[in-house]
């Protein structure tokens, strides 16, 4: 097997062609989304398996059984990804899917459902630190570049799928009033069992706290580094490479403290203030 570094663009944004083709994004465009589908929603980088992990358990009443048995990529399908169609009649009900489309890419079903989103936000300077590393192990994406480089990438949105500004600010203003909730990485890192109970009470489990607590340490960064349905060991070396860079990396909020310069930090901070002037959204982080 050989990985190939191509990239479709797709309104757009760019897409690595290794889990994305124009059959799986029609599919995704006419998917049937059900009133009682859960979605994760990220920018690439933010937590996706983490939620991939969580979510099987909070809906389920905590059975391990879908975390030690199946792959997170086919435990909680991307939306986008050419999985999906595979997989899609064995999905788990209530169904868990993840996605990273922007908000206005999101099919016409979703708007007329009552599925509910998690959306999941990560302070944008961890999230370029974790792509960065992410890129040199990813065989199937282009090289990264020096960091320098691929800031200036990340800040024009010439990364996969587009501006981390754009998809905040969309999934931000949205029409889907208590159908979706916000947390953020930083929080979930900093009390993994009080994020649990706030996902509990939004998807209607009503979890004891008990179960809570037993989700919470399955989650943590420790055990799911070391399950192999959730930190990539089953994909080949030749698409993913972690003696590069693991996936499970660092699992925590600040690493950018140890890689941005002073110039880089006043540099990646103007560019993320301008870009969100004038809106309605403020940042749950200081950007300095
Ligand atoms: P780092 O590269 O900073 O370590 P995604 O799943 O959206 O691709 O995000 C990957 C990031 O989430 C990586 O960040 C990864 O280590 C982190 N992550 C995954 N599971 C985690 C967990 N249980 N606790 C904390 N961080 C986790």
């Amino acid at each position: 097997m050989t990985s190939s570094t191509e990239y479709i663009q797709y309104h757009g944004i760019l897409l690595p062609l290794e889990a994305h083709s124009k059959e799986s994004l029609e599919y995704a465009e006419n998917f049937s989304v059900k009133d009682t589908d859960v979605f994760a929603v990220t920018y690439p980088k933010s937590g996706t398996i983490w939620m991939q992990e969580i979510l099987p358990l909070v809906l389920n009443g905590g059975d391990l059984t879908p975390i030690q048995t199946i792959p997170n990529w086919d435990r909680v399908p991307w939306l986008e990804e050419k999985r999906l169609a595979l997989v899609v009649d064995q999905l788990a009900s209530p169904r868990a899917l993840v996605t990273h489309f922007p908000y206005r890419l999101m099919p016409p079903s979703f708007h007329t459902s009552k599925a509910k989103v998690i959306y999941v936000m990560r302070n944008p300077k961890d999230v370029m630190v974790s792509s960065y590393f992410f890129h040199q192990m990813a065989e199937f994406l282009e090289d990264p570049g020096t960091f320098d480089e691929f800031m200036d990438k990340f800040l024009e949105g010439r990364v996969l799928f587009g501006k981390w500004t754009d998809h905040v600010k969309g999934w931000r203003d949205t029409q889907l009033g208590d159908r979706i909730m916000y947390i953020t990485y930083e929080e979930m890192a900093k009390d993994l069992p009080a994020a649990v109970r706030r996902f509990s009470d939004f998807l209607g489990r009503n979890l004891s706290e008990e179960v809570i607590q037993k989700i919470a340490e399955h989650c943590s960064f420790k055990t799911m580094k070391t399950n192999k349905m959730s930190n990539f060991s089953l994909v080949p070396k030749e698409y993913m490479n972690h003696d590069k860079s693991p996936f499970f990396r660092k699992g925590v909020a600040g690493d950018w403290e140890n890689h941005f310069s002073s110039e880089q930090l006043a540099r990646f901070t103007s560019a993320i203030r301008k870009e969100l002037e004038g809106g309605s959204f403020s940042l749950p982080w200081s950007m300095d």
